[in-house]
């Protein structure tokens, strides 16, 4: 773990200046920015006013006081403050003012300085992005007067590194100061996201989580309550698809022997319920050659989902996951592909229930094992680019927003369809849609935070 050797703080204001001199007076080499000589000479003389007060009541000596000093610089130039290794902030309470200013300084700083910021009101999360390295930006709110006062608030975000946290504790407490670990107020609720995988109950309910939040006026990442319906339900997104000119399946649902939607379909079809996910509902047995069968898993999956069935038909071919990434500018991340090619010969294709958990859902047996994702090589450039752009069409086609992840298949002829779309899908850092992101360069905390930065801009003034 590096050791903090020098500080720079951004702002000679009351809280900038106090800090300085907290800083300088606990031996480390403080340089303070300011953006004129006045105001470098303003902070000056507020820390030695303070000094000279505390010289007075006996808290502090003459001594001490110049070694304090000695310790601290005042400067114009944000180059001066290459060497730190810890930035405070403590600017005006303005997002894009601190964010120009981090991405400023992330050009400048070395990779592993740590930033913190003294907002009392801005959230941390807001900023990871724009720092450029959400895993070392995090809070070190300071109380006013700052040298008499004893607790620091160390807020770390979703995206803070736990090392980052120990440094800036250990930073804290050389400044004799008593660290106190508080949550980043974000008030966002992007586990919304994070926790329904964990919690299968909750999934269905999403949308209703969402439209609660929206009521409630608080904030989240991901897709609103409509693009949640219209996306957690497979029939209708097949038909705003089919809106869109974008193919998917033929198909037929049905319900208690009447069937709300007839295409021209034929065999081999594949029936599952059209609003579970975790492949709920589908194994080797979805995929019917025949009537009889047919018959069979529509009356077995309406008796067990107490739900209209979807009968498609099936694909055969190759199955692509599509990240998609953005609001206003949507981007597709690199396409991953679920490799069949151990899959156990004479089953279809498909990733059902029991490859995707196995057997028993322990992540064994044939199925599991014979199913893995990998990043294909072999893809024509141009099937590729259609692959992304029809995952990025349906992201738009659905109003889907800050993330999701498409499911498409691609026959041997390559045509492209899409299976389903997922927004709030699996998050994870070893989740498709993460390792997808990873490989386009956009490490795992880099991710969080942008997706918290898409969602902020929704809530900006
Ligand atoms: N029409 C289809 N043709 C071929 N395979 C399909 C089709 N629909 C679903 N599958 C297979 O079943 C899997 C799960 O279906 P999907 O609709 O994505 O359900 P879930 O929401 O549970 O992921 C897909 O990943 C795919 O392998
Ligand atoms: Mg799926």
């Amino acid at each position: 773990m590096k050791e903090i050797k020098k500080v720079g703080v951004l702002g000679g204001g009351l809280m900038g200046s106090g800090i300085a001199q907290v800083s300088a007076a606990a031996g480390f080499p403080t340089t303070v920015r300011e953006v004129s000589d006045a105001l470098c000479a303003k902070s000056r003389q507020s820390i030695e006013k303070s000094l000279a007060k505390g010289i007075e009541r006996g808290k502090t000596t003459e001594a001490a006081r110049d070694r304090t000093l000695k310790n601290l610089r005042f400067v114009t130039d944000l180059n001066q403050l290459a060497d730190s290794d810890l930035f405070i902030e403590a600017v005006v309470e303005d997002l894009a003012v601190k964010n120009g200013l981090w991405s400023q300084l992330n050009g400048i700083a070395s990779p592993d300085a740590i930033f913190a910021s003294n907002t009392s009101s801005l959230t941390i999360i807001a900023m990871a992005a724009a720092s450029g390295r959400p895993d070392r930006m995090l809070g070190l709110h300071f109380f006013n007067p700052v040298p008499s006062m004893k607790l620091v608030e160390v807020v770390r975000t979703i995206t803070t590194s736990e090392e980052t946290e120990q440094r800036a504790i250990e930073f804290v407490r050389a400044l004799g100061k008593e660290p106190i670990r508080a949550k980043d107020s974000s008030g966002f609720v992007v586990n919304l996201l994070l926790i329904p995988y964990m919690l299968d109950a909750i999934k269905a309910l999403e949308s209703n989580v969402a439209a609660l939040l929206n009521l409630l006026d608080l904030r989240y990442t991901g897709s609103s309550p409509a693009g949640l319906i219209l996306a957690g339900d497979k029939t209708l997104t097949k038909k705003v698809l089919a809106f869109h000119g974008i193919q998917s399946a033929k198909f037929a649902t049905m319900y208690r022997g009447q069937s709300d939607w007839v295409g021209d379909i034929s065999f081999p079809l594949l029936v599952k319920p059209p609003q579970e996910d975790a492949s709920l509902g589908i194994t080797q047995k979805s995929v019917v050659n025949d009537v009889k069968e047919l018959l069979d898993v529509i009356s077995s999956t309406q008796r067990e989902y107490q739900s209209p069935v979807l009968v498609e038909e099936f694909i055969d071919g190759r199955e692509f996951y599509v990240g998609v990434i953005g609001n206003s500018k949507v981007e597709a991340l690199p396409i991953v592909e679920l490799d069949f090619s151990k899959f156990p010969a004479g089953l279809p294709k498909i990733a059902s229930w029991e490859a995707k958990w196995g057997d028993d859902g322990d992540e064994k047996g044939a199925q599991f094992e014979g199913t893995q994702s990998i990043f294909p090589t072999d893809l024509p450039e141009d099937l590729a680019t259609k692959i992304q752009q029809v995952a990025i069409d349906s992201f738009q086609a659905l109003r889907l927003r800050d993330y999701a992840r498409i499911d498409i298949r691609v026959t041997p002829e390559g045509e492209v369809y899409v299976i389903e779309a997922n927004p709030n899908c699996y998050l994870e850092q070893k989740s498709e849609f993460a390792r997808a992101a990873q490989k386009s360069g956009l490490g795992y905390p880099a991710l969080i935070a942008r997706i918290v930065e898409l969602a902020s801009a929704r809530y900006a003034r």
